[in-house]
């Protein structure tokens, strides 16, 4: 496929989410899980019943576990502006057909939600959040900067991207040919990327570090602590991340990267960096091609595909 520019829709009059706050799993074994977010991942346990755990890392949790059978990411919580008006996001999302649910102090530091399901099932939780959570630094494990993105695969990937687009108020910031869309919802790259592989499963949930040096602590870290690396370190063509990827205790893969691409939406390209081989790097259609995967070689194993 030859490579073309996306087209950015950015003057839509919408209501768009502008942040991921939190992710919710579930998990058979919730003790195991928790520790892995505390001990390695460095996050903070800062509630703990017998089925759930909430976890933080700047905001007040931004993993949640829940006991549950599988291992699944089953709902994603997403931050609109905090001068945004939430009765008039539920309307608009109403308006494109999507049946919403409102809950009053679902979880902590939550007062106001309205929630909803996108077409694959996951749950999409849209708050207001007025202020920073003021969490304490952790004092062990990796401890990452955020959760930056959560990556799926698909059954219908354009019918899910364009939910995202149309309901969310995602931009497209990259396409891998016509199977991998990767969007944003602010200045970082990708906050949602969706891969159409025949099924709708979580594929991997990805943290952000400080820089190349943090990364190498986190490898070894994870090394010394049992964990193999499942794929990297490399640097992705498409977003341009430093990325390190390993399976958590239930399976489901996490991500480590730093240096994503940020948006100068203005401009309409990605800031300028010395890796870049587009110049200025926007938006656009990548050809299937091992660059686009990994600039730095190897591509990724069979295993990451599980
Ligand atoms: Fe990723």
């Amino acid at each position: 496929m030859t490579q073309q520019t996306l087209i950015q829709k950015d003057s839509r009059p919408m209501i768009r989410v502008k942040k991921i706050a939190h992710a919710v799993y579930e998990t058979p074994d919730l003790d195991k899980q928790t520790e892995y977010y505390t001990d390695v991942l460095g996050l903070n346990l800062i509630a703990k019943d017998k089925d759930a755990s909430f976890l933080a890392s700047l905001d007040h949790h931004s993993v949640v576990l829940r006991k549950g059978a599988a291992a699944q990411c089953v709902r994603l919580g997403f931050q609109i502006a905090p001068d945004a008006d939430l009765n008039a996001f539920e309307k608009q999302t109403t308006a494109q057909g999507v049946k919403t649910k409102r809950l009053k102090d679902p979880e902590p530091t939550i007062s106001d939600m309205v929630t909803f399901e996108d077409p694959k099932g996951t749950v999409m939780e849209v708050f207001t959040r007025p202020g920073g959570q003021n969490q304490s630094f952790p004092k062990k494990g990796i401890v990452p900067h955020k959760i930056g993105h959560v990556a799926f695969h698909c059954a219908d990937v354009k019918l899910i991207t364009k939910f995202y687009l149309d309901v969310l108020g995602f931009r497209e910031s990259d396409w891998m040919g016509d199977f991998f869309s990767f969007l944003r919802c602010g200045v970082d790259h990708h906050t949602i990327n969706l891969m159409g592989s025949g099924t709708n499963r979580h594929f991997h949930t990805a943290f952000e570090l400080r820089d190349w040096g943090h990364m190498q602590t986190a490898c070894d870290f994870l090394s010394l602590n049992g964990y193999k690396q499942l794929w990297g370190p490399g640097r992705h063509g498409i977003g341009h991340n430093l990325f390190a990827y390993h399976r958590s205790p239930n399976g489901l893969i996490t991500e480590l990267f730093a240096e994503l691409d940020r948006m100068n939406e203005d401009l309409g390209y990605f800031e300028p960096r010395p890796w870049h081989r587009d110049r200025p790097q926007r938006p656009k259609v990548w050809a299937k091609d091992p660059n686009a995967a990994n600039y730095w070689g190897l591509t990724p194993p069979e295993e990451m595909m599980k």
